[in-house]
């Protein structure tokens, strides 16, 4: 098994939006990587729903939304309908996350739910077996290109642990840092779904960096 590749587009440049996506479709990428900022949680303002709508017409491939905005559960429905696939929210703004959560499953996405790099993973234990995915941040949410926090590591490792212990189903998701140099250690503990976005995306041949990431499950060490 290969990780899950997941490029985030968030540092491309909007106006050639149309060939990334396409770039993307044309690729060994699995999914899309949409992330959310509202200049409130996070100190960066991205984008919101008309550009996942204007994304969703130009893709088959599922969008994984990451949501780094307060109050997500005022905006679930209309991410669901512009086209998302996955919807994760951040813990730290959830205070009823067990609703938020069923509030996803209804309006007929997979529900993800992201931790930021201090927040323990003990916290999900209680929703972990309604969860499709844990999203652990590697990097303080806000910005692309930082530098992956190693604690992630064992993070991951502990994660994967509390999944097998409550015999859930949630997929690993890890965000942030992420390139050639870490990519099969973060695959190694336990990852299943790899966001990169400046590993990708300031590479002088992208689709090559793709396939080196999903090459990485047919080394049979990691298989
Ligand atoms: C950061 C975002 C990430 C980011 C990843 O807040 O959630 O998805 O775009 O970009 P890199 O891979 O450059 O860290
Ligand atoms: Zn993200």
């Amino acid at each position: 098994m290969s990780p899950i590749l997941a490029p985030s587009i968030l540092n491309t440049d909007y106006t050639q939006l149309g060939s990334t996506i396409q770039l993307l479709q044309d690729s060994p990428a699995d999914w899309i990587h949409l992330d959310v900022m509202d200049g409130s949680f996070v100190p960066n303002i991205s984008f919101g729903m008309q550009l996942i709508k204007d994304i969703r017409r130009r893709t088959t491939k599922p969008l994984d939304v990451h949501l780094m905005i307060v109050h997500p559960d005022q905006h679930i429905q209309a991410f669901r309908d512009a086209g998302a696939d996955v919807i994760t929210v951040h813990y730290e703004v959830c205070p009823h996350l067990h609703r938020t959560i069923e509030s996803i499953h209804l309006s007929g996405a997979k529900a993800g739910v992201a931790l930021n790099p201090h927040t323990p993973i003990e916290v999900l234990r209680d929703v972990i077996e309604l969860l499709d995915l844990v999203l652990i941040m590697s990097v303080n949410p806000g910005f692309g290109g930082q530098k992956f926090i190693y604690q992630s590591i064992p993070k991951i490792k502990r994660l994967k642990q509390l999944i097998t212990e409550e015999n859930a189903k949630a997929l690993i998701e890890v965000d942030g840092g992420i390139g050639l140099h870490n990519a099969e250690a973060v695959f190694a503990a336990g990852a299943d779904v790899l966001v990169m976005g400046n590993a990708i995306f300031s590479d002088q041949d992208p689709e090559a960096t793709m396939q080196k990431i999903k090459q990485l499950g047919r080394n049979p060490l990691f298989v």
